[in-house]
């Protein structure tokens, strides 16, 4: 399976930013992974006019409801209209900071697979509950709870952010990738008979002097990056390491 380098450019960037986009795919125009960068939903279809390539663009996040009365809210048909191929669902900072549940990530997911999105499907503990030894326990709930019938391995990513990973300069050990990693694909197998095809992205504090390490863990598939996919340099470096 071919790799991702996906980049969640979170709530960041502007026009200037862009540059950073023509930097990207000019230093890699034949990456060994596949690349995505996710900007905020302003500069989708800019960044997706630059984009050549292997290099894809998402969104952060989608309405489940394919139109209607939601002020503020993106459709995932939206999305394909300004040149989006994935969108990211359930990242904590969104069940966090807007309360999306696992039954509305499972919708998002949803909407995002009929509308012809790759799903990004984001699970990951809190510092308190690994502490409390729920890791596992925690990241079954997620999978179960968010991942629709539907998903196939060629239509659903997973990543794995341990919620106190992120932004916080702090990653697990590779043991402990390694061992929800496992878990995750073991999940994915038992509902749906064949998980070798899934994607398991590992996302939280990802930078180039840890990339390689983390990229040689078992059933780690690629990356989903915040602070380092910002700059060209720092993402093309852990490109390059995968
Ligand atoms: O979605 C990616 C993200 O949450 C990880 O952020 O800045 O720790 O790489 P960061």
């Amino acid at each position: 399976m071919r790799k991702l380098a996906a980049g969640n450019w979170k709530m960041n960037g502007v026009e200037a930013d862009l540059a950073e986009v023509d930097a990207l795919v000019s230093a890699h125009r034949t990456p060994r992974c596949e690349m995505l960068l996710c900007p905020p939903a302003t500069l989708i279809s800019r960044m997706a006019a630059r984009a050549t390539g292997d290099l894809f663009i998402g969104a952060q996040d989608c309405h489940a409801q394919a139109s209607g009365a939601h002020t503020g809210d993106i459709s995932a048909a939206m999305l394909v209209d300004a040149g989006a191929t994935h969108v990211i669902l359930g990242h904590s900072e969104r069940r966090a900071d807007h309360g999306e549940t696992d039954a509305e990530v499972r919708a998002k997911a949803e909407a995002a697979l009929a509308a012809g999105l790759v799903a990004i499907v984001c699970v990951g503990e809190t510092e308190a509950q690994r502490d409390a030894g729920q890791t596992l326990e925690v990241i079954g709930g997620q999978l179960a709870g968010s991942v629709p019938e539907a998903a196939t391995a060629r239509t659903t990513v997973i990543a794995y952010e341990p919620v106190w990973a992120i932004g916080t300069g702090r990653t697990p050990t590779l043991e402990e990738i390694a061992e929800v990693h496992a878990f995750l694909r073991a999940g994915l197998a038992k509902r749906f008979g064949d998980a070798e095809g899934f994607r398991l992205l590992y996302g939280g504090s990802v930078k180039p002097s840890n990339a390689g390490e983390i990229f040689a863990v078992a059933n780690v598939d690629g990356a989903l990056v915040g602070g380092a996919s910002l700059k060209a340099a720092d993402f093309g470096a852990i490109v390059e390491a995968l």
